[in-house]
C-alpha cells in the first residue's frame, strides 16, 4: 500500500488519511511560525466532527514531540448546537477542549466558539462576527463537508453571502448525529455557524474529507454547478482553497 500522497490537480491531495493529516499540520506549522517570526498572532478557524480527529491528534503529537506552540494562536470555531450548554459533552465548546485545546499550550483567552445558549441569536451572530473582525480576520481555516454539502452547519439553501447566524439544522444533519446522542430526538434543533461569506473570507481553506460516503458530495462540490444546492461548492469561488481527501472519498 502506497504512503505517498498524490497531487491530483492544483488544490487537491489524496493519499492515506495519516499522510494528509501531516501535510495539513506542516501548513499549520508553517504558518504559526511565519507569524511568530512577524510577531503576529495566527487566526484559525478550527472544525468539529470526525474528519479532523487524526489531524488535531497529528497537531497534539508535534507539540508533545516537537514543542510546536499554541502560545501565538487564537481560534474561532465554526459552529456550535444550540442550546446544550458549554458543559455538555457533546457540545462543540467540550469537543474542541477535549480533542486539542486541553492537550496543548493555547490562551484559553484566545479561544473562540459560538454561544451555546444566548439571549438573541442575531445579537450573538453579530458579537462573533465582530471578535472575528477584530482579530483581523481568519488565515486558514479548516472545514469538514457534510453528507448534503453543508461547511459549516451552513445547510442546503445557504447563501454565498450568509454571515454568522442561527440556523435550522437539516434532517440528514441531525439523523448523522443521532448515534453520538443516543437518538435523533436528543439532537438540537438549532445551531449557530459561521456563514458562507464569513468563511470564505478567510485567507487559506483547508477542506478535509473521509470515506465513501463523502465521495459523492465531494465530487458535486469540487466540480458541479455552484449555487446554495450544495454550499461546498461556493469554494470553487475561493482563490485558495486545499481539498485535502482519503482515497475513498476521493474514489481513487
Ligand atoms: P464529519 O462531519 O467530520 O463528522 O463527517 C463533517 C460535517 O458535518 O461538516
Amino acid at each position: 500500500m502506497s504512503k505517498k500522497i498524490q497531487i491530483v490537480s492544483k488544490t487537491a491531495q489524496v493519499g492515506e488519511v495519516e499522510e494528509l493529516c501531516r501535510a495539513v499540520a506542516d501548513e499549520v506549522e508553517a504558518l504559526i511560525k511565519e507569524k511568530e517570526a512577524e510577531g503576529k498572532k495566527v487566526i484559525l478557524g478550527l472544525a468539529t466532527g470526525s474528519t479532523p480527529l487524526p489531524f488535531y491528534r497529528e497537531l497534539i503529537r508535534r507539540h508533545r514531540e516537537e514543542g510546536l506552540s499554541f502560545e501565538n494562536v487564537m481560534s474561532f470555531n465554526l459552529d456550535e448546537y444550540e442550546g446544550l450548554g458549554r458543559d455538555h459533552e457533546r457540545s462543540y465548546w467540550a469537543e474542541m477542549w477535549r480533542n486539542l485545546f486541553d492537550h496543548v499550550d493555547i490562551d484559553p483567552s484566545n479561544v473562540s466558539v459560538p454561544l451555546s445558549i444566548f439571549e438573541d441569536a442575531g445579537e450573538a451572530a453579530l458579537e462573533y462576527e465582530n471578535a472575528i473582525k477584530e482579530a483581523g480576520g481568519i488565515d486558514w481555516q479548516l472545514l469538514g463537508i457534510g453528507g448534503e454539502g453543508h461547511i459549516g452547519f451552513n445547510e442546503k439553501g445557504s447563501q454565498v453571502d450568509s454571515r454568522t447566524r442561527r440556523i435550522k439544522l437539516a434532517r440528514k444533519t441531525t439523523m448523522d448525529a443521532a448515534p453520538s446522542f443516543g437518538g435523533e430526538a436528543n439532537v438540537p434543533t438549532h445551531a449557530i455557524t459561521m456563514g458562507v461569506g464569513t468563511i470564505l473570507e478567510a485567507h487559506r481553506i483547508v477542506l478535509m474529507a473521509r470515506g465513501e460516503s463523502k465521495r459523492e458530495i465531494v465530487n458535486r462540490a469540487m466540480s458541479g454547478e455552484v449555487g446554495p444546492e450544495v454550499p461546498a461548492s461556493f469554494l470553487q469561488n475561493h482563490g485558495n482553497v486545499g481539498w485535502f481527501l482519503d482515497n475513498d472519498a476521493a474514489g481513487s
